[in-house]
């Protein structure tokens, strides 16, 4: 395979960016991420790539539940603020309001939508896992454009 090629094909990948929450014990975090995707109507299924050594991967695996906080366009500095491991930095959270629902996992009050999960499948094949959510609740803050990958100028994938 033309390593090149298979780098710029997959960087082709249109993403949204989010932020997921869990818990870790009786704390929660939460990453920025845009390896997720819906895949089923009925039920409702959503997957989530997690870099197997983090924080949260470990969160997800022994809480069962995530969520998913879609943010808005311009709150770039809101994705920021969840991109540095939480081994690095403390808890990511500081200012930042949220509140739980159904999973106990955390909803950011600033994100447009949110909706939480259920892990009902797990595959485990390269760096990253692959968590199969059902989704278990949901809720909508407020209307707007949702934060693109691409106006960040990031990329994470290739
Ligand atoms: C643009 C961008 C997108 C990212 N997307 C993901 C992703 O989809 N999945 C993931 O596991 N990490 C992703 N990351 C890395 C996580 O944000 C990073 O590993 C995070 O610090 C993990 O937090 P934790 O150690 O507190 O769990 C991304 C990083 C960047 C810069």
């Amino acid at each position: 395979m033309d390593d090149q090629a298979k780098k710029t094909a997959l960087r082709g990948i249109t993403y949204g960016l989010y932020v997921i929450g869990t818990k870790v014990g009786d704390e929660v975090n939460a990453f920025t991420g845009n390896w997720v995707t819906q895949a089923s109507f009925t039920p409702p299924l959503v997957v989530i790539g997690v870099k197997n050594d983090t924080v949260s991967c470990g969160g997800i695996r022994e809480s069962g539940v995530f969520s998913v906080n879609v943010l808005e366009a311009g709150q770039k500095d809101l994705a920021f603020s969840f991109f540095k491991p939480v081994s690095r930095v403390g808890n990511k959270f500081g200012d930042v309001e949220f509140y739980t629902s159904t999973t106990g996992s955390p909803i950011l009050t600033a994100s447009l939508s949110w909706f939480e999960c259920k892990v009902v499948d797990v595959v485990e094949r390269g760096d990253h896992i692959i968590f199969v959510g059902e989704v278990v609740d949901a809720g909508v803050h407020k209307t707007g454009e949702p934060l693109t990958l691409k106006e960040t100028g990031l990329f994470y994938g290739g």
